[in-house]
Formats: structure tokens, C-alpha cells, sequence
């Protein structure tokens, strides 16, 4: 069936009704508690928005890092509540807990128009149980919070890949709804793998081979070319029998890399040069050596300007673009033009015509860091895991449980 959006939501009338929306406010944090990239809680504003100037009783639930043992001040949605509702325009609750007592008196509090954020939903273990009766009992105190007459708005995009209380175990109890975001997201991620326009380069990087094997061997049929950069080219590397000194290395995935480069060696391409340093410092002086020289006692912190023009050259032919995982560690500045070229390149695919996607995570964060023109690509993710889960070809559960039938319906 289809999945129900906020326009049928709004359509069926929120005024005076409390509106449970799951969001994906996950934003980094410096070592000052400050947030260094909003883009997740900007993304968020427009369904808020809508339910708000519609009367509903705004109630988010979101999540912030992975707390361990219960609540935990560093966690705290405290930074978030107040950065959205300076986005929102209009004053932002936050509970002092998740579904306790300070959480229900606010939500019977509330006043048409109202929004009120919950605390860290992770600060209940519940949330991420794999008991399905713990997660269904955290959902129902959930629901109590919005009320017999309530709904429920997923548009959490970064967590539909979670099957978690306040991403999946809730739309089995009340009437469901995409929010704007993800029903954006879906769209974007559908076209991406339905309709796809040839040349499809993919541009793969971040640390882990193992975070992005699926997703390489899913699209290394459907992709003309598979650009790896970032932590994850050392072990590729290796796995060609070259010494990477001190960069990142995932041994247990050399044989694995070995078998990759066998079957999609003519769609694999890697970096022919690479900025390597002595430490892993911003100021640890950098120097550019041919990625098969890596000197013993140095570690690959980015890319190479002669791999960034091979990039760019495969790019700037693409029609379809997908890039998650920056190429090098762009949050030092000497070791950010790798990542900035790569991205120029996209830039350039998308202004001839490619349609772009960005998804998610560090590479989001890159786009904003370095200062590129974000709509300088077709649409910039804001889920890093959930995006690649997608193209891996994997149900998510917070999509396939919001396709489904409404309790109520
Ligand atoms: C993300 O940061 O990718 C999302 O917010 C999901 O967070 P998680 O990986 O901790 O579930």
C-alpha cells in the first residue's frame, strides 16, 4: 500500500491533536557541547513547522549519539532543543526525561501549536532492545504521551534503518505518516535506483571497507565506475600487495578487497597518489607520495591531487552521481583537498545536467565544512547508514512499517 503523508495528515485535521513525529536530530557536537553541523535539525524544521501552524500538539522524539547506561548529561538534547526552536521560530520544550512523569505533565501541558522535544529517547534502554515486548512496552508509554486521538510522523530518515521502539514499534500502534523528510528522502533514493541515468558513478570513502562491502557489492553490477578514497583505499591497497606504512587498515578485509578488485577490477578505481604524514595530526606536515610508495612510518590522511584529476575526469562524464564518505580526514585543513576536489567534481557533474546524491553522515558534513554550495548537488542525505542500507537493497524497517496499514484503518 502507500505509505500516508503529512499532507493526508493535515488533510485529516491536527488542530487540538497531539502529533508524535520520530526525528533524526543526531547532530555532531565539538568538545565544547556546541553543534558543529545543524544540517540534521534544519532538515527536520519543515514537517515540525507544518504540524505546529496547524494547531497539532507537537510531541518529537530523537535520539543524540549512543548513550550506554541511561541518561548522561553529555547526551543531553538540551543544545538541540534550543537550536530548533530558534530554527522553528517559536520556543521548544525539552522534557527532563523520556516517558516519566516530567515528560507526561508537559505533553498534558501542551497548548494547540505547542512543541514540546523529549529527552534522548536512547536514555531508555528500551529503545533499542531486541526484546520485542520491551520495545512495544517503551512505544505504549509513547503513545500515552500523544493521546487516544493521536498520530504518529516518521521523519526520522538517518534511523529508519533501526528497528527501535520510537522508529518502528510505535507506527504499529497508532495511525502513521511519512513527514516531508522522509518522504523526500524515499523519493530521491528510489530515483536513484529505479531511473537510473548511465554514466552512474559511484564515489565511495570513510574508514571502513566493511561499513561499505554491501553496498559496493550491490552496485558494482549497476555502476560504470566505483571511486574508493578515504581510510577504506589503504585496504585495497593492500590487498594489491602494497605496503601502506601506518594508514587504516582492516587486515581481516584483505581477502575480501583481493576478491572485489578479481570480479570488478574494471569498475574499482583507486587512488594513484596519496598525502601521507608522520601522525595523525592537523599539523603534522604532509607530503605526496605515489599510493605504491608509502613510506614506512607515515599514514595516508587524504588523496592525491593526480587522483583527484582521475577522479574528476570519470566524473565529470556521469549522469547519475552518488557519493557517501569523505576521501580524506577534511577536518584538517592540509588534508581536505582531496575531499573538496571530489566534491568540486560532483559540483561540475550536477551543473552539466547529473543528478547527484550525497548521502549522508561525514560526506554531509564535509559539504558544509568546506564551505560548498549545498545546492550545488540534486539532494544532500541526511542519513548516512539508512541511505546505504537502501541502496544495499535491504528493507528498512521504519519504511516498511509505515507502508503498512494504520492500526486504526
Ligand atoms: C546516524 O547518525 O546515522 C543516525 O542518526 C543513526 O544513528 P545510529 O547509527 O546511532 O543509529
Amino acid at each position: 500500500m502507500a505509505v500516508k503523508t503529512l499532507e493526508d495528515l493535515l488533510a485529516d485535521g491536527v488542530e487540538g491533536r497531539g502529533v508524535l513525529v520520530r526525528s533524526d536530530l543526531n547532530v555532531p557536537l565539538d568538545d565544547d557541547g556546541n553543534i558543529s553541523d545543524p544540517g540534521r535539525i534544519i532538515a527536520s524544521v519543515p514537517t515540525l513547522q507544518k504540524l505546529a501552524d496547524a494547531g497539532a500538539k507537537v510531541i518529537v522524539t530523537a535520539h543524540l549519539g549512543r548513550p550506554k547506561d541511561g541518561p548522561d548529561p553529555k547526551f543531553s538534547l538540551a543544545p538541540v532543543a534550543a537550536a530548533l526552536g530558534e530554527k522553528l521560530g517559536r520556543h521548544v520544550q525539552l522534557a527532563g526525561d523520556v516517558v516519566g512523569t516530567d515528560a507526561l505533565a508537559r505533553a498534558e501541558g501542551l497548548t494547540d501549536g505547542d512543541v514540546l522535544l523529549l529527552e534522548n529517547i536512547r536514555f531508555e534502554p528500551r529503545e533499542t532492545s531486541k526484546d520485542d515486548d520491551e520495545r512495544l512496552a517503551l512505544a505504549k508509554s509513547l503513545v500515552e504521551l500523544v493521546g487516544d486521538d493521536g498520530a504518529f510522523v516518521s521523519d526520522g530518515f538517518g534511523v529508519v534503518h533501526r528497528k527501535q521502539a520510537s522508529v518502528y514499534d510505535v507506527a504499529t500502534l497508532l495511525p502513521h505518516y511519512a513527514g516531508t523528510l522522509v518522504a523526500t528522502e524515499v523519493e530521491v533514493l528510489e530515483q536513484l535506483t529505479s531511473s537510473t541515468e548511465r554514466p552512474y558513478a559511484v564515489v565511495l570513502g570513510g574508514s571502513k571497507v566493511s561499513d561499505k562491502l554491501a553496498v559496493i557489492e550491490n552496485l558494482a553490477t549497476k555502476a560504470d565506475s566505483i571511486v574508493i578514497g578515504g581510510g577504506m583505499c589503504f585496504t585495497f591497497l593492500a590487498a594489491q600487495g602494497v605496503s601502506v606504512g601506518n594508514s587504516l587498515l582492516q587486515e581481516e578485509m584483505i581477502d575480501t578487497c583481493k576478491k572485489l578488485l578479481e570480479d570488478y577490477g574494471d569498475v574499482i578505481h583507486l587512488p594513484v597518489d596519496i598525502v601521507v604524514a608522520k601522525e595523525f595530526a592537523a599539523d603534522s606536515p604532509p607530503s605526496t607520495v605515489s599510493a605504491t610508495e608509502i613510506p614506512d612510518g607515515t599514514m595516508g590522511l587524504d588523496i592525491g591531487p593526480e587522483s583527484v584529476k582521475r577522479f574528476t575526469a570519470l566524473l565529470s562524464n556521469a549522469k547519475t552521481v552518488f557519493w557517501n564518505g569523505p576521501m580524506g580526514v577534511f577536518e584538517f585543513p592540509e588534508f581536505a583537498a582531496g575531499t573538496k576536489g571530489v566534491a568540486e567534481a560532483i559540483i561540475g557533474a550536477t551543473a552539466k545536467g547529473a543528478f547527484s546524491v550525497v548521502g549522508g553522515g561525514d560526506s554531509a558534513a564535509a559539504v558544509r565544512q568546506l564551505g560548498l554550495p549545498e545546492d550545488g548537488f540534486s539532494h544532500i542525505s541526511t542519513g548516512g547508514g539508512a541511505s546505504l542500507e537502501y541502496l544495499e537493497g535491504k528493507t528498512l524497517p521504519g519504511i516498511q512499517i509505515i507502508s503498512s496499514a494504520s492500526p486504526s484503518s
